[in-house]
């Protein structure tokens, strides 16, 4: 696969119906879709529509992306993702974001819904994400290296701490519990036993999820400046009498996303001038 002739490929679609160049991407999470309505001048791509996109289909994950304008900032939304477990190859599941860096996107915000992995939390919290640990047991840069970014990706801070922190400020300006930790990438689609918890809770996660790190490393490899946000919608298995269940993840996506959605509009306000 040429990944440069098929972003290109891409990119020139999109361009076909928007003149928008996005410099800030987002990427929503499951019950988080919400946001998206807050897009101006927009113009929305199913993936289904998008040359050398896979289709996403996990429910709460519609996939589509959509291009516009946020307070005036030209913007592309990923609302759902393509997910490793649903049987797409690494190089699917890395070309959304792919596929925002070369449409021009120099900073991503990357949100998810997670099981929380500290008794404190409360589904309905939120966790600024300052690191994660890849165990989704495979490397998503595996394979011939894209010559966009090095073979061998330095990870010392993949998350941005500035905008990592203009982000939590936005959040507490709307009253949400926020947390800051690190964020247990899993393949699923199982959700983990309690022993698996317990493991994860030991070796420093704040919350465990199956998307993120591959968007992150994918958008690291691109260059791109990244902030990560996980809207905890569970204490992990075993933390609470709580059986989980993907209507419940989205149930309380549901309830927070407003609060959400002025947060992130909020932080777009704040990095306007530094994009
Ligand atoms: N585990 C994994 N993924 C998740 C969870 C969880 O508890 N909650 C939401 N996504």
């Amino acid at each position: 696969m040429n990944v440069d002739q098929n972003v290109k490929e891409t990119v020139a679609a999109i361009a076909k119906r928007s003149a928008i160049k996005p410099k800030l991407g987002f990427v929503l999470g499951s019950g988080l879709a919400h946001f998206a309505d807050s897009v101006e001048k927009r113009v929305e791509f199913p993936f289904a529509q998008l040359p050398h996109f896979a289709t996403a289909s996990v429910e709460g994950h519609p996939g589509k992306l959509i291009v516009g304008e946020i307070e005036g900032v030209p913007v592309a939304v990923l609302q759902g993702r393509l997910h490793a477990y649903e049987g797409h190859s690494m190089e699917q599941v890395l070309y959304p974001v792919r596929t925002l860096s070369a449409l021009g996107v120099k900073t991503v915000v990357v949100t998810n819904a997670a099981g929380g992995l500290k008794k404190i939390m409360k589904p309905g919290d939120f966790m600024i994400i300052k690191d994660h640990i890849n165990l989704s047991g495979q490397n998503p840069l595996r394979g011939p290296n894209w010559d966009k970014g090095p073979r061998f990706l330095d990870m010392t801070e993949p998350y941005d701490k500035k905008l990592n922190q203009i982000l939590k400020a936005c959040l507490r300006a709307q009253k949400a519990r926020v947390f800051e930790g690190v964020y247990v990438g899993v393949m699923g689609p199982t959700y983990e036993t309690a022993a698996e918890i317990q493991f994860y809770a030991k070796a420093g996660g704040g919350a465990v999820g199956m998307s993120t790190v591959t968007d992150v490393i994918a958008a690291r490899h691109a260059g791109l400046r990244v902030a990560g946000l996980s809207c905890i919608t569970n204490l992990g298995t075993g933390l609470s009498r709580m059986k989980l269940s993907h209507d419940d993840v989205k149930k309380v996506a549901q309830k927070v996303e407003k609060s959400f959605t002025k947060a992130l509009i909020e932080f777009v306000k704040k990095v306007k001038s530094d994009l």
